[in-house]
């Protein structure tokens, strides 16, 4: 039995998506992008979401700034506290404040982040823990940081493949309930591929009911899925994983960000989610 959860998300309109420079093996600054089609896209995902009864703010996009429709990386929320983010890059550089003002202005309260991390692109609260990501961009020093600012158990996790450069590009977290007395249902999917051997091995005990998704749906950004615990937002392409979903009762939501993916992003890059009440 699976349960549909309310969810609150923060999104960002893809007004100025293109792709002008190259921090990720996804982008070609070459290859032309249409705006147009992103936008399009883009409005299907708010429209689904709104569809199934969850809530989504809007942060206003910023000219210049065309990654910012990746909301995933602008912070990291639990609980009415939002965690600012320090991007590894330059280029990104420029949403750090935006979105530290957004947090601010919905009444959360702001912590301003010493290390180097991106948000929710590598931290995933699943149950009590918060899964960390490092390896491309956030760095191992933002594992301690975040384990202090929302006193929670930090679990490290080293990604090795320049594809899967977010930790939010090689697990999908499907089911963050906590069960009846404290048992922590909490499930994931994963591309196992994509991580160091040690990290392997912890996802494996930790996770033992974890779905294992095949290099060709993670190859096609299958893992980049957002969850409510009973709906999966997740690439038509992967296929293979959407029957995964299907066999565990898991509602697979196929919704197609084919061109966002032109910038190494997909759902759940364009979905911060906003965890406790305002
Ligand atoms: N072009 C962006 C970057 O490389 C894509 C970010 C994708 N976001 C994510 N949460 N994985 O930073």
């Amino acid at each position: 039995m699976r349960i549909q959860q309310h969810r609150r998300y923060l999104m960002c309109r893809p007004e100025h998506f293109t792709v002008s420079y190259r921090i990720n093996p996804w982008m070609e600054p070459a290859t032309p992008t249409d705006t147009d089609r992103a936008l399009s896209q883009w409005q299907a995902l708010y429209d689904t979401y709104l569809d199934l009864g969850h809530e989504v703010e809007l942060i206003d996009p910023v000219p210049g700034l065309p990654d910012m429709v990746y909301t995933a990386n602008g912070g990291f929320v639990i609980d009415g506290r939002a965690l600012g983010v320090r991007f590894r890059v330059d280029e990104r550089r420029g949403e750090e404040q935006p979105f530290m003002d957004w947090f601010a202005a919905d009444g959360l309260e702001v912590v301003r982040p010493q290390a180097v991390q991106e948000g929710e692109g590598d931290f995933l609260l699943v149950g009590q823990a918060i899964l960390g990501g490092s390896g491309f961009r956030s760095s191992p020093d933002s594992h301690r940081e975040i384990a202090e600012v929302f006193g929670r158990e930090v679990v490290s996790l080293t990604l090795v493949d320049p594809r899967f450069y977010h930790l939010d590009t090689a697990i999908a977290v499907l089911d963050p309930v906590e069960g009846p007395g404290g048992v922590d249902r909490a499930n994931i999917a994963y591309l196992p591929s994509a991580f160091d051997a040690a990290s392997q091995r912890l996802l494996a005990e930790r996770y033992p009911d974890a779905v294992r998704v095949s290099d060709a749906d993670g190859a096609v950004f299958g893992l980049n899925a957002a969850s409510d615990g009973y709906n999966v937002f997740v690439s038509p392409r992967a296929t293979g994983f959407a029957a995964q979903l299907q066999e565990r009762g898991y509602n697979p939501v196929a919704v197609d960000l084919s061109e966002l993916l032109l910038g190494g992003g997909g759902i759940k890059c364009c979905t911060l989610e906003l965890r406790g009440a305002r």
